[in-house]
Formats: structure tokens, C-alpha cells, sequence
């Protein structure tokens, strides 16, 4: 399953991506800059915050309460916002482009 990553100095970066592994841990793992994750993936820190556009989005399962109330306390929150800890890799996500915030907070 190919990833993009689009980070915020306007580079892409395509990744390989096994399927059951979260888009957060792809980042981490693959090195790309953006995403802090703090809380290692329990929803609890929103500091894996990425965009994904609406013709992604209906590919993904909503957002759940929990991810919904995380993204709430941020400012950077968009339509298309998304905690990548919760996104989970399927072959149905194939070339999907995930982008990243100048930062996180
Ligand atoms: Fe903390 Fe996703 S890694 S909410």
C-alpha cells in the first residue's frame, strides 16, 4: 500500500506501507517530519495530527468521539482534520496523500 506524505516544506514522500499498521507509525517509522505522537497511539495527545482530503476521508472510518473531542482542543483544526494513531492501513487506502502540519501542539 503506497502512502504520500506531504510535509508542510511542500515535499513528498512515498512510503511503502504494510497493512495493520496505523498511518502515525508509518510516519515514525519511515522518518518523516511532522508528527510527534507523544502518547505512542492511545488517542490521548493529538500530536499525530495530519489533513487528509474529503475524497480520502470517505475511505477512512469516521472520526471516533474520543479523536473528535482530541482534535476539538486544537487550533489548527480543519474540516479535513484526522490523529493518524487512528487510521489504520488497508489496501483500500493506496496512494492516499496525508498532510502535515507546520507543527504540532
Ligand atoms: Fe497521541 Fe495519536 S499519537 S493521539
Amino acid at each position: 500500500v503506497q502512502i504520500s506524505f506531504k510535509t508542510f516544506d511542500g515535499k513528498t514522500h512515498e512510503v511503502e506501507a504494510e497493512p495493520g499498521a496505523t498511518i502515525m507509525e508509518i510516519a515514525r517509522d519511515n522518518g518523516i517530519e511532522g508528527i510527534d505522537a507523544d502518547c505512542g497511539g492511545q488517542c490521548a495527545c493529538a500530536t499525530c495530527h495530519v489533513f487528509i482530503d474529503a475524497e480520502w476521508q470517505s475511505k477512512l472510518d469516521e472520526r471516533s468521539e474520543m479523536e473528535g473531542d482530541m482534535l476539538e482542543c486544537s487550533t489548527i483544526v480543519r474540516a479535513t482534520s484526522r490523529l493518524s494513531c487512528q487510521i489504520p492501513v488497508t489496501p483500500a487506502l493506496d496512494g492516499m496523500v496525508v498532510e502535515l502540519p507546520e507543527f504540532q501542539e
